[in-house]
């Protein structure tokens, strides 16, 4: 295990390095662990299983829905494996939270049109990001032995995804969506002037794939 590169609200994300020597991604979650030490504080009976379920079941999720994703093509990190609360996957290089590129950045139309076809396409799959925001899509610039190209949009965090059946379905899609729309506006200049308006993302009643 080598250095952190994240400190999220629900996990601790570290840089590590696999058998091979390769760079990989350990993600730790740790969901209902704070309300387990203030259980432990104020109960006097303990509940047995109350340490693992939060963060076990997160670290599934995450690696069930990177395996699912990762196989239809979409812009997610490789999953690697999981055991209890972590999750091991590729690690991204080169790349910066959306939230930290700059604001002449030169692709802006390509990462707006990037942001709004993985939206698009994990409907088509069935689901809803839920967390579609400019930390959640990290921007992997062309590494400099690589042939010239854009730079890409990867989408990470997936434990909260929901399925587009789910009740709340619509309103998390409208929230992402919208998310999205007002980040992109905020932030580049040369979106505004109704390019980007013209382009809003799709309904999700309006996409098709699962119902
Ligand atoms: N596969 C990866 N490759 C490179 N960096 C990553 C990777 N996964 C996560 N990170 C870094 O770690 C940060 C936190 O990761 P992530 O969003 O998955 O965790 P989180 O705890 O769910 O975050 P939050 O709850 O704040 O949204 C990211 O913003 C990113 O900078
Ligand atoms: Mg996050």
């Amino acid at each position: 295990i080598g250095s952190q590169i994240g400190v999220g609200k629900e996990s601790d994300v570290y840089l590590a390095c696999d058998a091979d020597g390769g760079e990989v991604c350990v993600k730790l979650h740790r969901l209902g662990r704070t309300s387990f030490r203030q259980l432990k504080n104020k109960a006097t009976i303990l509940v047995p299983d109350v340490t693992s379920t939060g963060s076990t079941l997160s670290a599934e999720r995450e690696f069930a829905f990177l395996q699912a994703l990762h196989s239809e093509g979409l812009p997610v990190p490789k999953p690697h494996g999981h055991n209890r609360h972590a999750v091991v996957m590729e690690f991204v290089t080169n790349s910066s939270p959306l939230n930290s590129v700059s604001s002449d950045h030169p692709d802006a139309e390509s990462l707006y049109l990037q942001c709004r076809a993985g939206l698009e396409r994990l409907a088509e799959l069935g689901l809803v990001h839920g967390d579609y925001n400019e930390f959640n899509l990290l921007v992997q610039e062309p590494s400099d032995e690589g042939p010239d190209g854009k730079p890409l949009v990867r989408i990470i965090d997936l434990p909260q995804c929901i399925s587009r059946r789910h009740p709340q379905a619509v309103e998390q899609y409208n929230r992402d969506a919208g998310c999205l729309v007002t980040f992109f506006l905020r932030k580049f200049e040369q979106l505004r002037h109704g390019w980007l308006q013209e382009r809003e993302p799709t309904r999700l009643s309006d996409i098709s794939g699962m119902p």
